[in-house]
């Protein structure tokens, strides 16, 4: 049994159960299953992702991580096991107008230099090592996007998805996010789409009480417009994850939501959206938001998620044509210890 379904199988047996013990001894469990596993598979999953050699990126790992993340996706999982609820489909697109002009949410004003210690990209902090390999993942995701012969359909919607939680999703959504933005011809719009465990508002510093994701969703009289916030970097745009709701990671897989997703293919194909998404292992809906992009980026954490993890993350992702993966935190290979330390100094 892998860990994620004996952590679920756990979650299962042990719901009546106090939560605070069940979810310690899982989050034991986990630690204990990926020290034993980090030493046996790691190496392999460079044989795994061989298909994807070419798309690989390592981003280097700038910062200390903490281990609390585990327990958190559990949280997740609880939520799926709740009961299903059914959202109605929208109305067709029409001709609503398109534009960022009329927003009605609050502006965001991104404080860049904090985002710099945060180790993201910033326009202020010129040719960082991050800006570096940024510069080099976005490239293949917006030729894939706007070249008329690549035949991606949808290919301005991109999902960063992983395995597990804590890989570095949101991280990695937030660095592209930037780095896209910070081009002369391009646009971006980036969603909040971890409805459940939003972390954009942590790392962009705003309030998360606005109107987002899950309000448009189950509200038929709200358009895309109406949840659009602009920032103070000019070309970046942003969709919150909205109202919170217990069945926040249920409603993304919802027609409702496909209609959503198909109005920001047409209506902002000028444009690339960046969905940061819920991991795929904790949460079936993310299989089906996957179903629906264009492209798909695997993150992938360096050192700790198992080769038989991402096996398993791949083949909910199989519909997808078009996945890229990036490597994350992984360490330089000499004394020099973690890429790029510096950042958390
Ligand atoms: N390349 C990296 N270097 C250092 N820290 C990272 C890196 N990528 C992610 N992190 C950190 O790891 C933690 C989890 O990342 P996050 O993006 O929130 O994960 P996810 O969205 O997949 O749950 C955060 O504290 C984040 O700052
Ligand atoms: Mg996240």
């Amino acid at each position: 049994m892998s860990i994620i379904e004996r952590a679920a199988d756990k979650l299962k047996i042990n719901v009546d159960v106090e939560q605070k013990q069940a979810i310690k001894n899982i989050q034991r469990d986990i630690i204990h299953d990926s020290k034993r596993k980090i030493q046996k598979d790691t190496p392999d999953i460079e044989r795994i992702t061989e298909k994807f050699r070419n798309t690989i990126t390592a981003t280097p790992k700038i910062q200390p991580i903490e281990q609390q993340e585990v327990n958190n996706a559990i949280k997740i999982n609880r939520e799926y096991i709740d009961k299903p609820i059914y959202i109605p489909g929208r109305s067709a697109v029409g001709n609503k107008p398109n534009i960022d002009n009329h927003l009605s949410q609050p502006h965001i004003n991104i404080d860049l230099d904090r985002l710099h210690r945060l180790g993201i990209v910033t326009p202020q902090h010129g040719k960082t090592q991050i800006a570096e390999q940024f510069r080099i993942i976005k490239r293949p995701l917006l030729t894939n996007a706007f070249s008329k012969n690549s035949g991606i359909k949808n290919g301005n919607l991109i999902m960063i998805t992983s395995s597990l939680a804590g890989e570095g999703k949101s991280f990695c959504s937030t660095n592209l996010a930037m780095s896209i933005a910070m081009e002369m011809d391009n646009r971006v719009l980036l969603v909040d789409a971890d409805v459940a465990r939003p972390s954009i508002p942590k790392i962009l510093d705003f309030n998360p009480d606005r109107k987002g994701l899950l309000d448009i969703i189950l509200d038929q009289r709200l358009n895309v417009s109406d949840i659009l916030t602009k920032t103070s970097v000019d070309k970046l745009t942003l969709i919150s994850a909205g109202t919170r709701h217990p069945h926040a990671t249920e409603l993304l897989a919802s027609q409702s939501m496909a209609d959503i997703l198909r109005e920001l293919a047409q209506r902002y194909s000028d444009r690339i959206v960046i969905f940061d998404s819920p991991p795929l292992l904790l949460t079936s809906e993310a299989r089906v938001l996957a179903s629906q992009m264009g492209q798909i980026v695997l993150v992938v954490e360096a050192e700790r998620t198992t080769q038989q993890t991402v096996k398993e993350a791949l083949r909910q992702i199989e519909s997808c044509d078009v996945i890229n993966l990036i490597y994350n935190k992984a360490r330089t290979s000499a004394a020099s210890g973690y890429y790029g330390y510096y950042y958390s100094s």
